[in-house]
C-alpha cells in the first residue's frame, strides 16, 4: 500500500501510477487484536511464546510476486451470480473505500471476500455442521478498488455458525476480507460484522480497544439500499494509522 517512503511510480504491471514503499510496518498498534487472547481459544497455541525477530524487507518482498489483480473480472464481485440459480437468503450489497491513514482512497487494491451461506455453512471439507449447503452459493468473491479506492460487492447475508470455542459458541454473521497491495507483504486480513451482532464473539473481543472494535462493524446504508431488491451496508477499510481497521495478527 502507499507508505511513508515512496520510491516513485512503479507501474509496469498495470500501466498505472503506483507508489510503493521501502518499509512496510511490521508492528501492530493498539487497533489490532492481541496475539494471545485466551477467550479466543485457538490463539493460545498460535500466539508466539518468544519475541518476534524483525526481518528487513528486501526488494523481492517489496516488488513481487504480484498476483490476482489482472485477472479480476466485473462479475467476480457478485456472489449471487456464480451459478445457474440465485442463492437463498437476504440479498445485500456491501461497499466502501480502502483508505490510507489520511483518509485518501487507495486505488488498485485487490479486495477478496469469503463467507458462509445464509444457513451459516461454508463450502469446505472441515465444515460439517448440520446446516444445508446451497448449490447456488460458493461464498467467495473479489474486486479491485477503483481510482478513488472504492469497491462494491453483491452477496447474501451470511448466517451464524457454531465453532466449538466454548460451550454453545456461535460466530455472529461476518464476512472475511483480505486486501492486497502490490506484493505479498502488503496483505491484510480482517472480518466485517453487521450492526448489533458481534458483542459476544471472542474473536471480535480480542481487539482490546472499543473504538477499534467498532471499526469492524459495517453500518446500514439506507441511502444506497435498492428498493425491492437489496439492503446495503458500508464498510470502509483503513489500512493503518489512528483509525486503522483491526487486522488479524496470525
Ligand atoms: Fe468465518
Amino acid at each position: 500500500m502507499i507508505g511513508a517512503e515512496p520510491i516513485g511510480p512503479l507501474g509496469p504491471k498495470t500501466g498505472e501510477n503506483i507508489r510503493m514503499t521501502l518499509v512496510y510496518p511490521t508492528k501492530s498498534n493498539a487497533a489490532h487484536p492481541l496475539p494471545l487472547s485466551p477467550a479466543y481459544r485457538s490463539s493460545i497455541k498460535r500466539a508466539p511464546q518468544k519475541p518476534l525477530i524483525p526481518m528487513r524487507h528486501t526488494l523481492s518482498e517489496l516488488t513481487g510476486p504480484v498476483y490476482g489483480h489482472e485477472t479480476v473480472r466485473d462479475g467476480d464481485s457478485d456472489l449471487t451470480r456464480q451459478h445457474a440459480g440465485e442463492p437463498l437468503g437476504e440479498r445485500i450489497m456491501i461497499h466502501g473505500h480502502v483508505l490510507d491513514e489520511d483518509g485518501r482512497g487507495v486505488p488498485n487494491t485487490l479486495v477478496e471476500v469469503w463467507q458462509a451461506n445464509a444457513c451459516g455453512r461454508y463450502v469446505h471439507i472441515r465444515d460439517q455442521h448440520p446446516a444445508p449447503l446451497d448449490p447456488n452459493f460458493t461464498g467467495a468473491g473479489r474486486a479491485k478498488s477503483d481510482a478513488s479506492g472504492y469497491y462494491k460487492f453483491t452477496t447474501i447475508k451470511p448466517g451464524a455458525y457454531p465453532w466449538g470455542n466454548h460451550h454453545n459458541a456461535w460466530r455472529p454473521a461476518h464476512i472475511h476480507f483480505s486486501v492486497f497491495g502490490y506484493c505479498f507483504v502488503s496483505r491484510l486480513v480482517t472480518q466485517m460484522y453487521f450492526p448489533g451482532d458481534p458483542e459476544f464473539d471472542p474473536i471480535f473481543n480480542s481487539v482490546p480497544d472499543e473504538k477499534a472494535r467498532m471499526r469492524m462493524v459495517s453500518s446500514f446504508d439506507l441511502e444506497n439500499t435498492k428498493p425491492e431488491w437489496a439492503l446495503c451496508y458500508r464498510f470502509n477499510i483503513v489500512l493503518r494509522g489512528r483509525d486503522a481497521t483491526p487486522m488479524e495478527t496470525q
